[in-house]
């Protein structure tokens, strides 16, 4: 079952929270991001500080980031699932509800592959930057890839669109440049084979407050 699957029905939240990534290659995938998220983490050296998980979704991930996590998300229902064991604010990557440099680290997981467009994608990674003050973890789906190549044929057979967009990691990264981030390292679950990707950026001018 896909992800947009879970938000038609009742009881989507917690079918995404339990379901999702527990069973079939749901699993495989959880630890592959897991692993590619800890390998990123340990390139960054120790922050200090809050970081944001956003959108946090039900909180999967929100236990790999160091440090005090406050989660964010659009969907009330998503950060009910994720529990109240962290601070939750209900809001939108596009007008966080926070002062610049609040974060000492950001991630921004499964969001923008759900982002058709270059300038909307940039607009999200320009808040996420002025929201935290050192590094910042997103992930995008690559269009270089076996699966997005799978999703591309699928298509061209009549399946209906997955509503998910991928684009080149070349491109990508030049979208994180023109929001002011620089990449710094990337970790494709299985590169030429899965889509998901995961970018290690920081941003390009050092915050001057
Ligand atoms: C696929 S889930 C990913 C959640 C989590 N990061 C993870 O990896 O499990 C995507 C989440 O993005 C949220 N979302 C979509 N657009 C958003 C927006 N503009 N602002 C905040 N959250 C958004 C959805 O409500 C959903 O919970």
């Amino acid at each position: 079952m896909h992800e947009t699957a879970y938000e038609r029905e009742p009881g989507y939240a917690e079918r995404y929270r339990d379901r999702r990534f527990h069973s079939g290659s749901g699993e495989s995938t959880d630890r592959a991001e897991r692993a590619a998220l800890r390998q990123l983490l340990a390139l960054t050296g120790a922050t200090d500080g809050p970081w944001l998980d956003a959108p946090s979704g039900a909180g999967r991930m929100s236990a790999e980031l160091p440090g005090p996590v406050v989660r964010v998300d659009r969907d009330a229902a998503m950060l009910a699932a994720a529990g109240p064991d962290r601070p939750r604010a209900c809001a939108s990557v596009h007008a966080l509800p926070f002062a610049d440099g609040t974060f000492a680290g950001v991630l921004c997981h499964r969001l923008l592959q759900h982002i058709p467009t270059p300038v909307e994608r940039i607009t999200i990674l320009k808040e996420l930057a002025r929201v935290g003050r050192g590094p910042i973890v997103v992930s995008f789906f690559d269009a270089c890839s076996l699966q997005h190549l799978r999703r591309r044929v699928r298509r061209l057979f009549g399946k209906k669109r997955s509503g998910r967009s991928a684009v080149g990691r070349a491109r990508f990264l030049a979208e994180c440049r023109a929001a002011g981030l620089e990449p710094i390292a990337v970790r494709a679950l299985r590169r030429f084979v899965a889509e998901q990707t995961l970018v290690l950026l920081r941003r390009t001018e050092a915050r001057l407050t």
